[in-house]
């Protein structure tokens, strides 16, 4: 996967995750944009999650981290928006299956459930995964369509 730039979201729960991820792609030629939080007190998942998919609006060359204490809160959050596909992993073959499968724009982790290691290890699986296309394409075209009520 080929961004120019990565958008990085917490709420209190990711800040720790999100600090060493943001070091671990700090060696990378990427522009990358802490939309916080950036302290341990408390704030509501939904306004990080919003916030990563509106600067993800229309960037086709741009990707999300959401992280909160499950990374559920977050990556239901974002997924609340058209054009965002965020994928909730927990090893390595999720985030690449993410990406081979569903061409995720968005990776959602758990600081609370999941080693930093295999984190890390998932963001790297993620940036290195490319979107199969074929029998893919059509599905993901289906998750454009309105869902009923
Ligand atoms: C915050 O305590 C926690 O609920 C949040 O980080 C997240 O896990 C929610 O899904």
């Amino acid at each position: 996967m080929a961004v120019r730039t990565v958008y990085l979201a917490s709420d209190h729960g990711g800040t720790v995750l999100k600090d060493a991820i943001i070091s671990h792609l700090s060696e990378r030629d990427i522009e990358l944009v802490d939309l916080g939080t950036n302290s341990s007190d408390s704030v509501d998942y939904p306004d990080y999650g919003f916030a990563l998919a509106t600067a993800l609006k229309g960037r086709g060359d741009a990707a999300g981290i959401a992280i909160c204490g499950s990374g559920i809160g977050t990556s239901i959050a974002a997924n609340r928006f058209s054009w965002v596909r965020a994928a909730l992993v927990h090893d390595v073959t999720t985030a690449q299956l993410c990406r081979q499968h569903n061409d995720a724009n968005v990776l959602a982790l758990g600081e609370r459930t999941m080693g930093q290691a295999t984190a890390l290890a998932c963001v790297d699986a993620f940036f290195s995964t490319d979107f199969e296309g074929g029998r893919h394409q059509r599905r993901i075209d289906k998750l454009s369509q309105p869902a009923s009520e």
